[in-house]
């Protein structure tokens, strides 16, 4: 895999702000492969294309799940924004050839969700922490994601899920399950 064309492609289709998050990601992805023993050069390939759609509107989007047959479920309707994490996803697997467990990374980086792989627990947490991230608690996951993987998910989670209620947006079902199993199975078992 190809790592510069898959930034390039990110250049192309990005403004510079969130293309510099991205190169974050891409970087903070790397070093937490590289600590936790995961593969660097797909937790980079994947913070590459996470958020690939993210500027498209809600039109692009809705025309890409059509194209595609991607269903879309009934929370995605209203919280459209979620819809980028599945057609970046869906970009990564039928332009980008990406294995199977990039895809899946790239598919559940906003929502979270149960079971969780290392690469996938790597990529949400890279998207909080990057460099260029700067939100109450930040300093705190991101020594948390450097010294326990499970409290630092349950803390993103937790970030996530105040900051969801705060603004009055529809909770999706996989972050509240996802929290609830980093709770019950990493965390106390
Ligand atoms: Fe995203
Ligand atoms: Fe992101």
């Amino acid at each position: 895999m190809d790592l510069n064309i898959l930034r390039e492609e990110a250049g192309k289709k990005l403004g510079e702000k969130r293309f510099k998050h991205v190169l974050g990601c891409e970087k903070e992805s790397e070093k937490l492969a590289k600590h936790w023993g995961a593969n660097p050069c797909d937790a980079r390939a994947a913070a590459l294309l996470h958020d690939i759609t993210k500027e498209n509107d809600r039109e692009e989007q809705l025309k890409f799940c059509e194209n595609h047959c991607i269903i879309i479920g009934d929370i995605e309707k209203t919280e459209w924004k979620l819809l980028h994490a599945i057609t970046a996803a869906e970009l990564s697997r039928s332009v980008y050839n990406m294995p199977v467990d990039i895809c899946e990374a790239v598919r559940y980086h906003t929502t979270g969700k149960e079971n969780m792989t290392l690469l996938q627990k790597i990529l949400y947490l890279a998207d909080f922490i990057e460099p260029t991230r700067d939100f109450l608690g930040v300093v705190k996951l991101r020594r948390l994601a450097y010294r326990n993987l499970s409290d630092a998910m349950l803390y993103a989670f937790n970030c996530s899920i105040k900051d969801i209620m705060e603004r009055d947006r529809v909770l999706h079902p996989d972050t509240v399950s996802g929290r609830n199993w980093i709770l019950k199975e990493e965390i106390r078992k």
